[in-house]
């Protein structure tokens, strides 16, 4: 695992979505593993002024996302579905047939079922994004005892309830349960970048990279076993956490 010091936020997000960009530019069938979040919209804002300037072309990109909200339809403007759309696929010219956020509504355990397979689908992803949440949470695979390795259906931490629920009217509307990524098919990618700022992410990130152990009481700590992951955070994070750089 590397890790990427930037001089701030908006050199983070430039130099993620440039990454993103060449992966696409050298391999137009690329799948790409996306993510959510605040952390990620202004990857997103940077990788759709590169598309513009330099006509990328993402028709024959393939993407599969990390989680949707149990509960939200894909219409529901806080449905992660609507946040791709919103956010990215509606600026670029993917074909959204080619694009895949699981469903938030209907039979559960064939969501899971598909999701699985969407994950594997012509060979694993090339490159992933990912956020990171307080408790180190990536996709929504929380912190407990146990990791699960496949896509699932996963009871949201107070801690995320809470984080997650500046989006919504009121605490109580953010939904309980959420489908998410395994952490094995996370790792499945070829190439992973974690994005992170702000203090918030502080505990999450000392335990990623200021020592050498794996916990599944930060679940994110699974890409030290990764041979081609970045996490990439600014100066300020660093300094916060006694990184050194
Ligand atoms: C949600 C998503 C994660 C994301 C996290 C951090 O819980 N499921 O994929 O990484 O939020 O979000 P933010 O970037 O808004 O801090």
């Amino acid at each position: 695992m590397k890790v990427i010091v930037t001089e701030n936020f908006n050199e983070s997000c430039k130099l993620v979505a440039e990454r993103i960009a060449t992966i696409v530019k050298e391999k137009p069938t690329a799948k790409l593993g996306l993510a959510t979040g605040g952390t990620c919209e202004d990857i997103y804002k940077n990788l759709i002024d590169i598309y513009k300037k330099e006509n990328l072309d993402f028709s024959k990109v393939h993407t599969v996302n990390l989680d949707e909200y149990i509960g939200l339809d894909p219409e529901n403007e806080l449905s992660y579905r609507y946040y791709m759309n919103n956010h990215l696929f509606n600026h670029i010219n993917i074909d959204k047939a080619n694009t895949y956020v699981a469903g938030g509504i209907g039979d559960v355990d064939k969501i899971v079922e598909e999701f699985r397979s969407k994950v594997s689908e012509n060979g694993a992803p090339d490159f992933q994004l990912l956020g990171i949440g307080v408790s180190g949470h990536i996709g929504f695979n929380e912190a407990g005892d146990k990791l699960h390795s496949l896509a699932h259906l996963e009871d949201l931490q107070k801690s995320t309830i809470k984080a997650n629920s500046r989006y919504f009217e009121d605490e109580s509307m953010v939904p309980r349960k959420a489908i998410t990524m395994g952490v094995g098919e996370i790792c499945s990618a070829k190439e992973i970048y974690l994005v992170a700022t702000g203090e918030s992410k502080k505990n999450a990130i000392e335990g990623l990279i200021m020592n050498p152990y794996v916990t599944t009481q930060n679940p994110s700590t699974i890409l030290k076993l990764h041979t081609n992951a970045v996490v990439v955070i600014d100066k300020a994070l660093a300094d916060l956490v006694g990184y050194k750089y």
